[in-house]
């Protein structure tokens, strides 16, 4: 039986909100991509969360600019997931988008098969892509011109997607990001 309820976020979900998202992107594309304060938006947003036995299971987040609707975070902790989580936080969603005026919606993922069946199954088609690298020890400076003296020991690039296979043969961490849409 499921035991979740879906409630707006609210300021006092805070910490177990940012609790939820690292577990959930622990074995994720975006292991390293760690919060320690909620986004806010500066756009009318829908924010909601999924609270079972006093903790938060599942967030979504979602920024609405004009007709567009971008889900700028979806995570359910590890636990829970595979349990209608996620679907149940959309189909909650989607009611209160259509009222802000949105009539698409989409997101940026990279390659986690999970991630991308779960848009699929939500009726998300691929749209547009392009290429993360986080280049890691000697190849920094492989991939990036010193400048004014600096010694580049970290980075994060974008790249087309026709430089991927390159990219894939020259460098460990390379992620294909993957813009997700569908109406509403
Ligand atoms: C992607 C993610 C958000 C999906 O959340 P979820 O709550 O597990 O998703 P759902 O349970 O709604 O759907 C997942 C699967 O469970 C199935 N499912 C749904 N309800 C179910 C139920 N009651 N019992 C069993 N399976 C169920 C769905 O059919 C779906 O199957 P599919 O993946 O083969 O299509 C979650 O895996 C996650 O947090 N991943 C890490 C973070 C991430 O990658 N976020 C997106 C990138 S930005």
């Amino acid at each position: 039986m499921r035991t979740e309820q879906i409630r707006a976020y609210e300021p006092s979900h805070e910490e177990l909100w940012l609790r939820c998202r690292v577990l959930s992107f622990l074995h994720t594309c975006y292991y390293d991509d760690v919060l320690v304060t909620k986004p806010r938006y500066d756009h009318p947003s829908v924010e909601l969360v999924a609270v079972a036995d006093g903790l938060v299971v599942g967030v979504l987040d979602v920024a609405v600019r004009g007709e567009l609707a971008t889900i700028e975070t979806i995570a359910v902790h590890p636990d829970h997931q595979a349990l209608g989580i996620a679907t149940g936080l959309l189909d909650h969603a989607l009611p209160q988008l259509r009222e802000l005026g949105a009539t698409e919606v989409d997101a940026w993922t990279r390659e986690d098969p999970s991630a991308l069946r779960w848009y699929s199954g939500q009726g998300f088609a691929e749209t547009e892509n392009y290429v993360h690298v986080y280049p890691s020890g000697e190849e920094t400076a492989k991939a990036v011109l010193h400048t004014q003296g600096f010694a580049v020991v970290g980075a994060f690039l974008h790249a087309a997607t026709a430089s991927e296979p390159d990219l894939r043969a020259q460098f460990k961490r390379v992620y294909r990001c993957c813009r997700m849409q569908r109406p509403l």
